[in-house]
């Protein structure tokens, strides 16, 4: 890793590990749901969703300054969606990022109540921004639409109903693709947005996004199981637990390992096809291959 790029992850983690609970503790509401919202925000996640969006931003020259707001809400977002994984009706898990999970501390509907606050509160962020109308709506577009049903949400209900089932490997790259590639992909896409870029360009890097994504869930799949739990902060073996499709399970490990490079190649392949300063973002995409959290 270039001096650039850890000088880069370093300062833009500070920026929004500062940003964060600064926005939710400006709220006059409940200290416990505060609380409770702040615990998982500030419980030291990668934030790479902000980096994905500043790393565009950058490479297209753009001021940071721009991406910092958006980057917050999808942070949020992101936030509230483990929140729920973690419940006991969903992935059961006592430990995320290194710390006993919402609801063990909060109780259950508080740590319910804290992921809904997480996620209404991120498009009240977004719809104060500062920004031309018609930006702001497609950025409002775009974020919903990879967090709800047709996103996110979607693809965590084909994660639940693909328990105890045999699936092939099409099926789960869509899985994975919405469950976790949708929200990784709009992050780029906000940062094309809010730097102006044209829509061919747009295209490219949605392909680039695409295939990161599915790439980041298959390494987020083998590190359920050759992870060190003090490393990434959370149980390992949970997907295993709870009879999850995944790919080391369908491919076994070394076939989960091609598929991982595959999807890396073709990520970097399309970014080559922009026209940015594309430095951040390959790195962001070696780092994603080869992280130990
Ligand atoms: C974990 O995401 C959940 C998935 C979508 C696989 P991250 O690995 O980005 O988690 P944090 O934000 O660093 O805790
Ligand atoms: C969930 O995938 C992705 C989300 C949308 C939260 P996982 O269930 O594999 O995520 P982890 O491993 O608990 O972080
Ligand atoms: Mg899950
Ligand atoms: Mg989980
Ligand atoms: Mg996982």
């Amino acid at each position: 890793m270039t001096e650039t790029f850890l000088t880069f992850i370093e300062k833009e983690k500070e920026e929004l590990d500062r940003r964060l609970p600064a926005l939710i503790d400006s709220l006059n509401i409940s200290n416990t749901l505060k609380q409770s919202m702040t615990y998982s925000l500030k419980a030291g996640g990668k934030r790479l969703r902000p980096m994905l969006l500043l790393a565009t931003l950058s490479g297209y020259n753009k001021p940071l300054d721009l991406g910092y707001d958006v980057a917050a809400a999808i942070e949020m977002i992101h936030t509230y969606s483990l929140i729920h994984d973690d419940l006991p009706a969903m992935d059961d898990d006592d430990l995320r990022r290194g710390k006993p999970t919402n609801h063990k501390v909060y109780g259950e509907a508080m740590a319910i109540l804290a992921g809904d606050g997480l996620l209404t509160y991120s498009f009240q962020c977004l719809s104060s921004l500062h920004l031309d109308s018609e930006m702001k709506v497609n950025l409002i577009f775009e974020i919903a639409k990879a967090a709800g049903p047709l996103g996110m949400v979607g693809g965590q209900v084909a994660d639940i109903e693909g328990e105890n089932k045999e699936l092939n490997v099409d099926q789960l790259e869509e899985i994975h693709n919405r469950k976790t590639g949708e929200l990784l992909g709009v992050s780029v896409v906000a940062g094309a947005i809010l730097a102006g870029v044209s829509d061919g360009e747009r295209h490219s890097l949605k392909l680039f996004a695409k295939h990161l994504g599915i790439a980041f869930q298959i390494k987020d799949d083998i590190l359920d199981v050759e992870g060190d739990q003090q490393i990434i902060g959370k149980p390992v073996g949970s997907d295993e637990q709870n009879n999850k499709s995944t790919y080391p399970k369908i491919l076994g490990m070394d076939g989960a390992k091609e598929k991982l490079s595959y999807h890396i190649e073709h990520a970097k392949k399309y970014l080559y096809e922009t026209s940015m300063n594309h430095t951040l973002l390959e790195e962001l995409t070696n780092y994603i291959e080869s992280r130990s959290r």
